[in-house]
């Protein structure tokens, strides 16, 4: 019988994250300032411990992972490989599909492979208390998970219309001693000017960005600094303990590389966590399709500009090269289904532009319908965010059937839905529509970096 479940041993565990900036066949675009300067190491320091920043501007192919974070992260990875039988079954696909579950995580998503890294470099270099933001409460979460168990106060922006909607997610965040307000609030100038903009504002996570970092820059001392769960490259590294697992995984199960790679992306994080190791295999000549998926109605790296833009609404980050939607992007508050940031992380970015992945856009009602079919096959409720690679999955085993091929399809599972059934349960009760972002709101993205710096869209041609 074939094994559908492939666990590590804990000695099996990666004991070095692997960087793509290091084999990119075209460097990435650095960050700049509003005048086009680069910005240099330094500037972050107000922001991000040294050892951070250094990740942050790494070209390492190779990076050590401290032997105390691999204890901590013990107490879940490595997390188990699976396949789901029952789901090609009931599909009747010849595919194999194989997905990485990264919801076993104590905060229940993938989010604490980066937040323990980041809050023990920041307890090595002395910092008290950390700031950030959250959108549905799965990062303000993983972070006040690692706060707690280094001893790290944490201080939660959460993105309003996600605090009224998510009490729960709150509290967890509670339960690890996070402090979590709604944003955008009163506590900072950039909230208080959102406020005075837009009183009803759902709020969003560029706002809350805002007010995580002008939180942590202005507080006396130094000792407060922030963490960002997605977008930037030391982000992108620390999860790519994901993929370099599953690659061992796979090899158990005879795999050497799957045909086809997916995961959700919202900053981009699992995302590039799950496929850069196999992107690597690509640049060195595999042939694997991999495939970012995102909701239609927040379509960034289907319908985004590729341009220099802020990581937030009120332009306090340097720009970055990243498709986006524009740094003053609001959500659609019908869109249930996560995943609703105006960027995209410029290593993933850069990896579409050089033509390495194939961007997927799909709407909500697709993707609910994709994690009922899989409750009630696989049984495990899979977060929103998550049904978009589910729903990826299935598109590719349905194409496998028609094409009667056995592909191997892998996909990771990104977090649990359990706090998330209000979305199932306005799914399954009609109150969900689909909603695709107007044109004229790209449009009016392209007015928003029209005086940015430019970014040129550079590649090798090979894919
Ligand atoms: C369960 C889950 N999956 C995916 C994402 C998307 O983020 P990223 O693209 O950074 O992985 C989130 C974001 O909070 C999430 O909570």
């Amino acid at each position: 019988m074939a094994d559908y479940k492939i666990y590590l041993n804990d000695s099996e565990i990666p004991r070095q994250w692997y960087n793509l900036a290091a084999d990119l066949p075209t460097p990435m675009l650095p960050p700049v300032g509003p005048d086009g300067s680069l910005v240099p190491p330094q500037a972050w320091e107000p922001l991000f411990p040294k050892a951070i920043i250094e990740q942050e501007y790494s070209k390492e192919r190779w990076i050590d992972i401290p032997d105390e974070v691999i204890q901590i992260l013990y107490r879940w990875r490595p997390s188990p490989l699976r396949r789901a039988v029952h789901l090609e079954k009931a599909l009747g696909t010849p595919a194999r599909i194989w997905y990485k579950d990264e919801s076993v995580s104590p905060a229940g998503s993938h989010k604490p492979n980066t937040a323990i890294p980041q809050a023990w470099y920041n307890k090595q270099e002395g910092t008290e208390t950390l700031t950030t933001e959250t959108g549905a409460g799965q990062w303000g979460s993983a972070l006040s998970f690692a706060g707690s168990l280094l001893g790290i106060n944490v201080k939660i922006f959460m993105v309003k219309i996600s605090f009224d909607q998510k009490p729960f997610r709150k509290m967890l965040m509670e339960v690890w001693g996070g402090k979590c307000v709604p944003s955008p609030s009163q506590e900072t100038n950039a909230g208080r000017n959102f406020l005075a903009m837009h009183p009803d504002t759902p709020g969003s996570l560029g706002m809350a960005i805002s007010e995580a970092v002008e939180a942590a820059v202005t507080s006396p001392g130094g000792k407060t600094k922030y963490a960002l769960g997605s977008v930037l490259n030391h982000v992108m590294l620390h999860q790519t303990i994901i993929g370099l697992e599953a690659k061992k995984q796979l090899a158990i199960a005879g795999v050497k590389n799957p045909d086809v790679v997916i995961g959700c992306a919202g900053g981009g994080s699992n995302f590039a966590g799950a496929a850069f190791p196999f992107i690597q295999e690509k640049i060195n000549g595999a042939n694997i399709d991999i495939i970012p998926v995102e909701p239609a109605s927040c379509p960034t790296l289907t319908r985004g500009i590729f341009a220099y833009d802020y990581g937030d609404s009120a332009k306090m980050t340097p720009l970055m090269p990243m498709f986006t939607l524009g740094h003053e992007y609001v959500p659609a508050p019908i869109h249930a289904g996560g995943l609703r940031y105006h960027g995209m992380s410029p290593l993933v970015s850069q990896a579409v532009v050089e033509g390495l992945c194939r961007p997927m856009a799909i709407h909500q009602s697709e993707c609910f319908a994709a994690a009922l079919k899989w409750a009630n096959t696989e049984g495990f409720i899979v977060a929103p965010e998550s049904s978009h690679a589910v729903a990826a999955a299935i598109r590719e085993a349905n194409i496998a059937k028609e094409e009667g091929k056995a592909k191997d399809i892998f996909f990771c599972l990104s977090g649990h839905g359990n706090m998330d059934l209000l979305g199932y349960h306005k799914h399954m009760t009609g109150q969900l529509a689909d909603y695709a972002l107007p044109q004229e709101e790209i449009d009016f993205a392209e007015k928003v970096v029209q005086n940015h710096p430019k970014a040129e869209m550079r590649k090798s041609g090979r894919w």
